[in-house]
């Protein structure tokens, strides 16, 4: 089986970058990342990248504030595809893709969130299953479309809410099984 590359797109810490990283190193993902890019100058994911000596690119999105579209889109597209990126992963990107990178690379781009699809959609999605009174979320890792976190569903984690959950605790239970689950749905389209 071909060692497929990725390309990862995000905005943050990069905790779930890492965690592929860590999947890879470890021989449980038959990968490689080939770049990591952010919108966000000074981002963790590029600090971390670079600390794993993954190449690492800071791209503007602008003009746009909430879409990758136009100049930026092409932007960075150019940098996919000079590194081979043939699967990208978004982990934590803040912003919706258009036409242009998804029509490149159908139905190799996907996506994790932070609940249990189609509940909870957006921002804080963790919040929000608090907000709601749920007893149970979790993440789910799918395929990116047009929408906002519509797109169908790869694998989902299940976390259970307590009583005496913060957002913060919310979150971090809900972040440990996203660690498990990227690597693990990566793996199952690689195997493809
Ligand atoms: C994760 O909670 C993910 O579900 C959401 O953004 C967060 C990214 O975290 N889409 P990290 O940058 O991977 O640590």
């Amino acid at each position: 089986m071909e060692q497929q590359i990725i390309g990862i797109l995000g905005s943050g810490k990069g905790s779930n970058m890492a965690s592929i990283a860590e999947a890879i190193d470890g021989g449980r993902l038959n990968a490689r990342i080939g770049c990591v890019i952010s919108d966000v100058e000074g981002a963790g994911i590029l600090d971390r990248a670079e600390q794993l000596n993954i190449p690492a690119f800071f791209i503007s999105g602008d003009p746009y504030r909430t879409k990758l579209d136009g100049d930026a889109e092409q932007r960075y597209l150019a940098v996919l595809r000079e590194h081979g990126v043939q699967l990208v992963a978004l982990a934590g990107f803040m912003r919706i893709l258009k036409k242009g990178l998804l029509d490149a690379y159908p139905d190799r781009i996907i996506n994790i969130h932070p609940s249990l699809l189609p509940a909870f959609p957006g921002l804080a999605a963790w919040e929000q299953a608090l907000d709601d009174g749920a007893k149970v979320t979790g993440c789910t890792v799918h395929f990116v479309d047009t929408g906002t976190d519509t797109g169908r569903v790869i694998l989902q984690k299940v976390v259970h809410v307590a009583d005496d959950d913060t957002p913060g605790s919310l979150h971090a239970r809900i972040q440990e099984q996203e660690h498990l689950a990227y690597p693990e749905a990566l793996g199952t389209i690689i195997q493809k």
